[in-house]
């Protein structure tokens, strides 16, 4: 995903790995809104990279999920429409069951520490909110995330970004997780999360903490193409649900948007624009050999290879990942997820100094 130019952009990313060649340990810190219980392909992109930068760094990781971010969102109804006794108790459940699609993705119970906002609420956490809140006025909250005069916004929804910018700060949990230690933190997220985070390294040194480091991905685009944004509320036509079945994957590729051209005639004049197509920007983020994919590159934007081969290798590429999450998903538990929600120590890594010539 690095070198595909899916995580693209940084801040401070050169501070973790300096921190790294010191030997000194950092944690990672991601997170989710709980807003639907059908979590999709454009999920995969960053947890899929944040297990592998906690394989890589042997790294701790704390996982945000904000059922309150939801609940201050949205529409009032919604709880009782899904049959639950109040919008509240919906987005704690969602909460849940996407905890334990989070870990279906291969977490180690034995680094991370998965918690949802309206437990963690009390002790450090608050105590760092509050001295976030303190520090941001309302006008920097609405020039950041683009409220303006007369829309209709809620308290809730000024005071929300604090509570997204804490956990970033080591301090915010409780002594056990992190022994006490103040560590740095690297956030990898999808790019529309940098509001939240420009905020929090606004404060950080006023609070005498680090700025947490950030690494940012693009989005993957829905099946409808590029223009759509893969979503789990809006159309379920443009979108692959983790639970999707072989038969659905299949269909929904086939009848993706394709960058090839109109007639056969055409495509083989002309080729496919590649970025238009949704099948092989699929490739992009989820075929791992670089040579076929480059093969593929090749072939397809000169019209040599047709949309329904490179539709047909893009089945069978994302077939066997959802298969195998659907098997992985299957094995977890309630006493599993309650494990990764427990305040424990994590274990730290324990790195060894590299010189500047081995480096
Ligand atoms: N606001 C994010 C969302 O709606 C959830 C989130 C909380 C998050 N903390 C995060 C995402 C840290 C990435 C990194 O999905």
């Amino acid at each position: 995903m690095l070198k595909r130019g899916i995580y693209y952009c940084h801040r401070d990313l050169d501070r973790i790995l300096d921190c790294v060649e010191k030997g000194k340990p950092f944690y990672l810190y991601t997170g989710r809104g709980p807003s639907s219980g059908a979590m999709h392909v454009g999920h995969l992109v960053p947890f899929r990279f944040t297990l592998f930068l906690q394989k890589a760094f042997n790294a701790p990781l704390v996982i945000q999920i904000t059922d309150d971010e939801k609940y201050i969102w949205k529409n009032k109804q919604i709880g009782q429409q899904k049959g639950f006794k109040d919008k509240l108790s919906y987005f704690y459940h969602l909460a849940r069951e996407n905890s334990k699609d989070i870990i279906a993705f291969g977490f180690d119970p034995e680094k991370t520490f998965i918690f949802i906002d309206t437990d963690i609420m009390g002790g450090n956490f608050y105590k760092n909110v509050i001295k976030v809140q303190e520090m941001v006025t309302v006008n920097t909250i609405n020039k950041i995330f683009g409220f303006k005069a007369g829309d209709p916004v809620n308290c809730g929804q000024i005071a929300y970004p604090a509570i997204q910018a804490v956990p970033s700060f080591s301090s915010s949990f409780p002594d056990e997780i992190f022994g006490g230690k103040q560590l740095p933190c690297l956030i990898p997220c999808a790019l529309d999360q940098d509001p939240y985070f420009r905020m929090t390294r606004d404060v950080a040194h006023r609070l005498g903490e680090m700025k947490p480091s950030c690494l940012y991905a693009k989005f993957i685009p829905g099946l409808n193409g590029p223009k759509g944004k893969m979503s789990s509320s809006s159309s379920t036509e443009g979108t692959l649900f983790l639970t999707d079945t072989a038969k659905q994957i299949k269909k929904k590729i086939n009848k993706s948007f394709s960058g090839g051209g109109a007639t056969l005639a055409e495509h083989r004049e002309f080729g496919a624009k590649l970025d238009q197509d949704v099948a092989f920007q699929y490739l992009t983020f989820f075929l791992e050999n670089d040579e076929k994919l480059s093969e593929i590159a090749h072939r397809y934007s000169k019209g040599e290879m047709l949309t329904g081969e490179v539709k047909r290798v893009c089945i069978d590429t994302m077939t066997p990942i959802l298969m195998d999450f659907q098997e992985r998903r299957k094995t977890i538990t309630d006493a599993m997820l309650d494990k990764f929600m427990t305040v424990r120590e994590l274990q730290l890594p324990e790195y060894t100094a590299v010189t500047k010539s081995e480096s």
